[in-house]
């Protein structure tokens, strides 16, 4: 049944760093506080009933940010995964992370896998955390295993259709993000969700992350139920199949 709840939030995590600046703070004290606008906001997810939650914690290309930011921030997600993991799985969410893991050292590795490994029997909230991830480099994964499947006969090139490439992207097996919502003021995806975000709501909000919060988030969720998805259709043609499960098949079918 459609309730009007995104089954799916995307969030871009952004403002930590202006937040610290503003109160002339160092820009690792705005990552701080940004750890506890995700415990809320997981929180709340989890309690609305929302099926999936993908927040984006680190792209491919913040690498080029100074040295000691980046390895504070990768501190950061060591220790919050530590801290948070018992809490994440008593509240029974499933908790994953999606990127180039190749990137990271073998001690955050699997720390990753033990959380992933821990909560992979929850039924709850999907926790999803883009680390070292970027939209272009999923696509190019994506390709890199279409090719090897081609290359070895599995596959014809003429044969490839929309669902071959899906279901070699991060997050095949969840629904479309539904709701995506960046705060911290800019208006752009950097390279996000790229393929997954084509039919996915836009909200975009000034607040900065650690100052977001359920009032916010509610904001936004009520933006998305206010919201006509249309998938190329008319407005009448929506209308005329609201109800129906025709508009989510037509989702899944993007
Ligand atoms: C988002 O906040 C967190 C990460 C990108 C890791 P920023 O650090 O980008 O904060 P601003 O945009 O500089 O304020
Ligand atoms: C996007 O924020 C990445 C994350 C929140 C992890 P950025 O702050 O890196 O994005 P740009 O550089 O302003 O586009
Ligand atoms: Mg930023």
């Amino acid at each position: 049944m459609d309730n009007g709840l995104p089954k799916h939030v995307a969030i871009i995590m952004d403002g930590n760093g202006r937040w610290a600046e503003q109160r002339q703070m160092p820009r690792f004290a705005g990552h701080r506080a940004g750890v506890e606008t995700v415990r809320a906001i997981v929180k709340e997810s989890a309690r609305l009933g929302i099926e999936a939650l993908t927040l984006f914690a680190f792209s491919t290309e913040n690498w080029r940010r100074p040295r000691p930011e980046v390895n504070f921030l990768m501190d950061l997600f060591m220790s919050a995964l530590d801290q948070e993991l018992d809490e994440l799985h008593r509240r029974n969410v499933r908790f994953r992370v999606i990127g180039d893991l190749d990137g990271f050292s073998r001690k955050l590795r699997s720390a990753i896998e033990r959380g992933v490994t821990l909560t992979a029997g929850n039924d709850g909230l999907t926790l999803v955390i883009a680390v070292n991830y970027g939209g272009r480099w999923d696509i190019t994964q994506a390709m890199r295993k279409l090719g090897t499947r081609i290359r070895d006969g599995q596959l014809a090139p003429e044969e490839v259709t929309l669902d071959h490439i899906h279901a070699e992207l991060c997050l095949n097996d969840l629904p479309e993000p539904d709701l995506f919502i960046r705060t911290g003021g800019e208006h752009r995806i950097s390279n996000y969700l790229l393929w997954q975000l084509a039919y996915t709501e836009l909200y975009f909000c000034d607040c900065l992350w650690p100052d977001f919060d359920i009032i916010q988030f509610q904001r936004a969720l009520e933006s998305y139920g206010r919201r006509q998805r249309r998938f190329g259709m008319t407005g009448l043609q929506v209308e005329a199949n609201q109800g129906s499960g025709a508009l989510q098949e037509m989702q899944s079918g993007l």
